[in-house]
């Protein structure tokens, strides 16, 4: 199909909206969580001995995984709570609902990125 240039804006808003709609799909993917609560409940629940107060890992007896920016999906993190892979103790539903869990995955997905090492002095003399 040949492209008229007087439609070309047209094309490229198209486009920047496909663009626009992949990444919004992405956030719909996030449960219907509360990042407030979330934090409140990831504070209470005892993620950061392991994991840190803002996701960096590092703690407990075999240092907790970092969680900031952590690639995994929703149902994924929901299984690892319920049926840890190894170390982590399981939090059943009884003690963290799904929607507890969703608010911690919310609160953890709008932990930022970690500054670049070359921005932070003492790791660059
Ligand atoms: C006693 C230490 C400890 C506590 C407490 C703990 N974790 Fe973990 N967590 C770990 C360890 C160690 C792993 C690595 C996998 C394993 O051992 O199951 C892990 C793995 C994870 C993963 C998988 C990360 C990935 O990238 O695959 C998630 C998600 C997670 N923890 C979330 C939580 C949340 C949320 C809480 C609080 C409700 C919590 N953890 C409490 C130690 C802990």
């Amino acid at each position: 199909m040949m492209i008229k240039l007087a439609s070309l804006p047209l094309v490229l808003a198209a486009a920047a909206w496909a663009t626009c709609c992949a990444n919004c799909a992405k956030a719909q993917d996030l449960p219907n969580g509360d990042a407030v609560r979330g934090k409140q409940l990831y504070m209470r629940d005892g993620c950061t001995h392991c994991h840190g107060t803002v996701g960096q890992g590092g703690g407990g007896r075999t240092g907790g995984l970092r969680l900031a920016q952590m690639p995994i999906p929703f149902a994924a993190f929901l299984n690892q709570l319920r049926h840890p892979a190894n170390e982590m103790p399981p939090y059943v539903a009884a003690v963290l609902s799904d929607q507890d869990a969703g608010d911690i995955y919310v609160f953890i997905a709008s932990l930022p990125q970690p500054p670049d090492v070359k921005t932070i002095p003492a790791l660059n003399d």
